[in-house]
């Protein structure tokens, strides 16, 4: 019998993430790479000692009642956490680690990029190329929104945020912030700090997202939030679908109060929200902030680097309960 732990991996994660995990445990793939259901993690937790779910994978309270105790540790391949009722994972003793700052950048980036194509209005411009529509060219045609200069808003400053305000401050915009606690002046860089969400939203000629999703965040941006926005603000969201009312950023961009919005993340995932088809000022990922070789493999790797420390009776570096 192998004396190594038995690892389930239940979506696909990197090619060096699965040699390194098969080295040092007794691996059980996800060759289909599709979602697990709340029955199969039940069954799946009496044949393993640990898991490394994604933000795809479901503890609610109700899975985790019915969990085996075989399982151990929930070595998280996200930084995410939402999809795990820590909680409950606590109180049954079981460990669960996420994978911070090694996808700060990979999302900072994705957050660039969205809020220069929706400031620019790519998804308009590409179609119009594209399509071989493109006959008509003016001073006036296709003005976007300028960076340089403007105020940037960001909600969370944590490592993301961070990451993020040093891109945009490449770009030479005034960064200004939100977050639960301030920051050193050192790690502030500059960004002006704001100690309430509104006062920062009514600065944001941009704003971007980068708290964790809650009960509390839930809906942080709703039609009355949006409505603090300077006219003709954009608005970015790279952390999680839940903090938007999809319903009333439509209707902050039909009504103009926002002029676009760059989105990774949506509500209902996968999938997005069919009613944002229609809107050309949305520029739209799909989930893929962290979707980078070297981010996936510094993710996984991370993940592995928790299960090792805690099968060696050290206390993971990242461990949440
Ligand atoms: C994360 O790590 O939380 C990303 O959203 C991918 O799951």
């Amino acid at each position: 019998m192998s004396e190594k732990p038995v690892l389930w991996l239940p979506r696909k994660v990197s090619d060096a993430t699965v040699a390194r995990a098969r080295r040092d445990y007794e691996v059980i793939l996800n060759e289909a790479d599709t979602p697990a259901s709340a029955d199969e993690i039940v069954a799946m937790s009496a044949r393993v000692d640990a898991m490394m779910p994604n933000h795809s994978e479901v503890f609610s309270t109700d899975v985790v009642a019915r969990l085996d105790p075989r399982l151990r540790i929930l070595a998280n391949h996200s930084v995410g956490v939402d999809h795990c009722d820590l909680k409950a994972l606590g109180a049954r003793g079981i460990m669960v680690t996420n994978t911070p700052d090694v996808l700060s950048d990979a999302t900072a980036e994705i957050a660039m990029l969205l809020m220069l194509g929706a400031a620019r209005r790519a998804v308009e411009g590409d179609r119009l190329v594209r399509s071989g529509a493109w006959n008509f060219w003016s001073p006036s045609f296709m003005v976007g929104k300028q960076l340089t200069g403007a105020r940037l808003g960001i909600i969370g400053m944590g490592r993301v945020g961070q990451s993020f305000a040093r891109k945009a401050r490449g770009f030479d915009m005034q960064v200004h912030y939100f977050n639960r606690t301030r920051l050193a002046v050192e790690d502030e860089a500059g960004a002006i700090y704001h100690d309430t969400i509104e006062s920062v939203l009514a600065i944001s000629d941009f704003l971007s997202l980068h708290c964790p999703s809650t009960p509390e965040t839930r809906h942080l941006m709703n039609d009355h939030s949006l409505s603090l926005l300077p006219d003709g603000a954009v608005l970015v969201n790279t952390a999680r679908g839940a903090l938007v009312d999809e319903g009333a950023l439509i209707r902050a961009l039909e009504s103009g109060k926002l002029m676009a919005a760059g989105l990774d993340c949506f509500e209902v995932e996968p999938g997005g929200n069919a009613e944002f088809a229609a809107h050309e000022s949305i520029f739209m990922s799909p989930h893929i902030g962290s979707a980078t070789t070297r981010t996936r493999d510094a993710m996984g790797f991370r993940a592995l680097d928790n299960l090792d420390a805690f099968f060696r009776g050290d206390t993971p570096k990242d461990a949440l309960t």
